[in-house]
């Protein structure tokens, strides 16, 4: 028997969230680790380094983005039409990815860090839309359950044990 709680439900061992609550909290990790590398990206010494963390950013935030194109795209679309920001969201996706490959091509230090930073800044920018515009009206928009069963569909992408 499912028991209720505030941020989801228990299902065998399981919290159940809504898929918007996983997003945010996933997130919360990119913000950490945004404030991190504008931190250091500045004292920085050698390319490598700096190509180094542009390839963990761009490992993690693939999936991320990967998941709300699949998950969010399809049921958001028409209102994301009648918002005339229906290639945005994807377009910015894949704006993010195609920025922080570009730092593994750059032949200076200094070229690196501004890309990468660059990166950075425009992954805040959207995430800041998505908190602010594209999660609450996704919620909104979509019944708990919908919300919740997208947020299962995340457990198995991401083959968490069970
Ligand atoms: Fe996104
Ligand atoms: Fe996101």
């Amino acid at each position: 028997m499912a028991e209720r709680a505030a941020v989801g439900y228990w299902k065998d061992n399981f919290l159940i969230m809504k898929i918007t609550d996983v997003l945010r909290a996933e997130h919360a990790v990119f913000h950490n680790l945004f404030d991190h590398i504008e931190a250091v990206a500045p004292r920085l010494k050698t390319l490598a380094e700096v190509k180094a963390l542009a390839a963990v950013v761009e490992k993690v935030h693939a999936p991320h983005s990967q998941t709300e194109d699949d998950l969010f795209i399809e049921p958001l679309e028409p209102y994301f039409d009648q918002m005339g920001q229906q290639e945005t969201f994807h377009a910015e996706h894949e704006h993010i990815e195609a920025t922080l490959a570009k730092v593994q091509k750059a032949r200076t230090l200094r070229e690196a860090k501004k890309i990468l930073l660059n990166a950075i800044a425009a992954s805040r920018k959207h995430f800041d839309k998505e908190e602010r515009i594209v999660f609450p009206l996704a919620e909104r928009i979509l019944k708990a359950k919908t919300l919740n069963e997208l947020g299962m569909e995340w457990l198995s992408r991401r083959e968490v044990e069970k």
